[in-house]
């Protein structure tokens, strides 16, 4: 009973559009690097500056004609000032669908205008053809991120946890952007200390392979009185260092106890990652051992080790000491191990980009060695491969001091998890209790509901930070349906979608046939923040910072609002527009909680 043909016929039917390639930003720098080679053939190739317009005047601004008039100041007789070289490249911009209007500003910055009908038809498109078609495009064809990396015979802590948050929004964003990743769990599962357990375990716990379902906080405690033990007993720690090198030679009562405590560890870390629905594969420390000896020798022949105080170690320009690849006692150690897994990563996995996340705690450790890469050749400057540490601060409790429970014990991760999930269930049975709805409500959907917000609570929370900064972890923040938070962003999402069905409207048949009309200032505000998506996903990636998607989400949810209350959708004549802008808003916020590694909710 509505309108079919309603709108312009441009930005109909979309099945023979091509794609968008990547960004908007890339689709205009294209444009702008013809019209700069038009207008200055002697100059191989001026490198386009676009960037998001921050006045009125445009969308888009190129920004090339000052730079270029202070190179061509008084060579020049075809310019006078910078703002004839802006007149220029507008002339020299080739015909395109893309472009509605331009200006010049006074000092030659060229202002863009988005055309609307290329913007209404781009997110049509991107309804018919899914949101991939928007993916912004990285120079990188594969990439490892390697997150959460936990230590074996020790518990998952909340620097774990943002490790593991963080690195799977990255990896997320990464895969997006049609970048192959190697999401790698770097497990702490190789060093003397295993010695030093087994040892323990072997001569006071004879019956620990039986321990029961908490045996990896009981791991956790033989660890600790292996430590106070190793430390008092002198024979003792003969027979753990002993213990190493049996382990190390593959002895086979030795090795078994080891897999063992690996499996232990392993079985309660996969109960993390199966709660966060997080995929990782484990590549520990002990994977890279059999590479150490080859590598150290390549470092070796290129003349970077030295010897300094019975230790190997490599000179590092600018640091105070020396980054140790061989211990005095003969042993490898953190950094020999990071070394020849950066030395796998790039030769035999082929990664261009290599990503850490740790705490910053850990940032001299990744200096020196990627400084010793470079020394070795291994990572070029201002090309690929590459690395970086993704750093982030400590996450505290409401005491201002780093996050511990009551009896200051460390928060073990699943009851944290648990504790959000059941604080969401409560306040969920409460409220449809409140507004009567309960009895539309299944058992499951409310406990599914309570799941996806309360381990979106607990994701936002981290990731809507600069990862930088430290932050306070409250359930009370968290939990909030008002703010900046995932409780309130996923309901917002939820009553998109029930605008969309209360309609009554077969969304898949209008995607089809209808077609959206920009009219509304308030509906150009939305089309344009839907369209910076691709740009914002980028960004995030290249600076790696998942904080950056949040913002944008937060504000789509803002901007959809401000759209919502001043031009209405259903029974209005622009329904069927309306409606596909909706679901364009509904589609682009559950990308953006897919990249969070948040579950969306339909139903509130
Ligand atoms: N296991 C380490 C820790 O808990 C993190 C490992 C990070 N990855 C790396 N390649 N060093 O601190």
């Amino acid at each position: 009973s509505f309108d079919l043909n309603m709108g312009i016929s441009t930005a109909t039917s979309c099945s023979h559009l091509s794609p968008p390639l990547g960004t908007v930003k890339h689709q205009i720098s294209k444009l702008v690097k013809i019209s700069l080679a038009k207008c200055f053939p002697g100059d191989a190739c001026i490198e386009p500056l676009v960037a998001i317009c921050t006045n009125k005047f445009g969308d888009y601004q190129c920004n090339n004609a000052m730079g270029i008039w202070s190179k061509i100041k008084g060579k020049s007789t075809e310019f006078k000032n910078p703002n004839s070289v802006g007149q220029a490249i507008v002339r020299n911009l080739p015909q395109s669908e893309i472009i509605g209007s331009t200006s010049v500003a006074g000092p030659g910055f060229v202002n863009i205008l988005l055309s609307d009908e290329w913007v209404a038809k781009s997110i049509l498109n991107m309804l018919c053809n899914g949101i991939g078609t928007w993916a912004p495009v990285f120079d990188v064809k594969t990439a490892v991120v390697d997150f959460s990396s936990p230590n074996i015979a020790k518990e998952m802590h909340v620097g774990n946890l943002r490790s593991t948050i963080i690195g799977d929004s990255i990896a997320k964003m990464l895969e997006y952007s049609n970048v192959k990743v190697l999401r790698r769990n770097h497990v702490g599962d190789w060093g003397t200390q295993f010695g030093m357990l087994i040892r323990y375990l072997f001569e006071e716990i004879p019956d620990w392979e039986d321990a029961n379902k908490n045996a990896i906080g009981d791991l956790q405690e033989f660890y600790k009185s292996s430590k106070r033990k190793f430390d008092a007993d002198e024979a003792f720690k003969k027979r753990a260092q002993e213990a190493v090198v049996k382990l190390q030679k593959g002895e086979e009562q030795y090795r078994a106890a080891w897999e063992k405590i690996c499996e232990i560890s392993r079985n309660d870390f996969s109960q993390v990652y199966k709660r966060l629905k997080v995929e990782i594969i484990e590549k520990g420390e002990s994977f890279y051992n059999p590479y150490i000896e080859g590598v150290l020798k390549k470092l070796d022949d290129l003349g970077l080790i030295k010897e300094s105080e019975g230790a190997r170690v490599i000179f590092i320009e600018g640091q105070t000491i020396p980054l140790i690849v061989v211990k005095s006692d003969g042993g490898f150690n953190y950094a020999s191990t990071d070394l020849s897994a950066l030395w796998y990563r790039i030769n035999e996995e082929k990664a261009e980009w290599i990503i850490y996340v740790t705490d910053v705690g850990q940032s001299q450790h990744f200096d020196m060695f990627f400084s010793a890469a470079r020394l070795a050749g291994w990572l070029p400057n201002n090309s690929i491969p590459k690395t970086n540490h993704v750093g982030f601060g400590l996450v505290l409790g409401d005491d201002g001091k780093r996050f511990r429970t009551r009896s200051s014990e460390v928060v073990r991760l699943v009851d944290l998890l648990d504790e959000a999930v059941s604080r969401c269930k409560q306040e969920l049975t409460q409220r449809l209790e409140n507004n009567g709805k309960i009895s539309e409500w299944t058992d499951a959907e409310i406990a599914e509901t309570a799941e996806a917000v309360g381990y979106g609570a607990v994701k936002y929370a981290d990731l809507k930070n600069n990862r930088l900064t430290n932050y306070t972890f409250s359930y009370d923040q968290m939990l909030n349906d008002k703010g900046n938070t995932a409780v309130y962003l996923l309901y917002a999402h939820a009553r998109i979608c029930s605008i969309i069905r209360k309609s009554g409207k077969d969304m898949e048949e209008l995607k089809k046939v209808g077609s959206i009309v920009l009219s509304h200032a308030d509906e150009r505000v939305l089309g344009l923040h839907l369209m910076h998506f691709a740009e914002i996903v980028e960004e995030a990636c290249t600076n790696l910072l998942p904080n950056v998607l949040c913002e944008y989400l937060y504000n789509l949810s803002e901007t959809f609002t401000k759209f919502y209350t001043s031009c209405q959708v259903v029974g209005s004549p622009e329904e069927s527009s309306r409606l596909l802008l909706c679901e364009a808003a509904a589609v682009v916020m559950r990308k953006c909680f897919y990249l969070l590694g948040i579950t969306p909710v339909f139903k509130i």
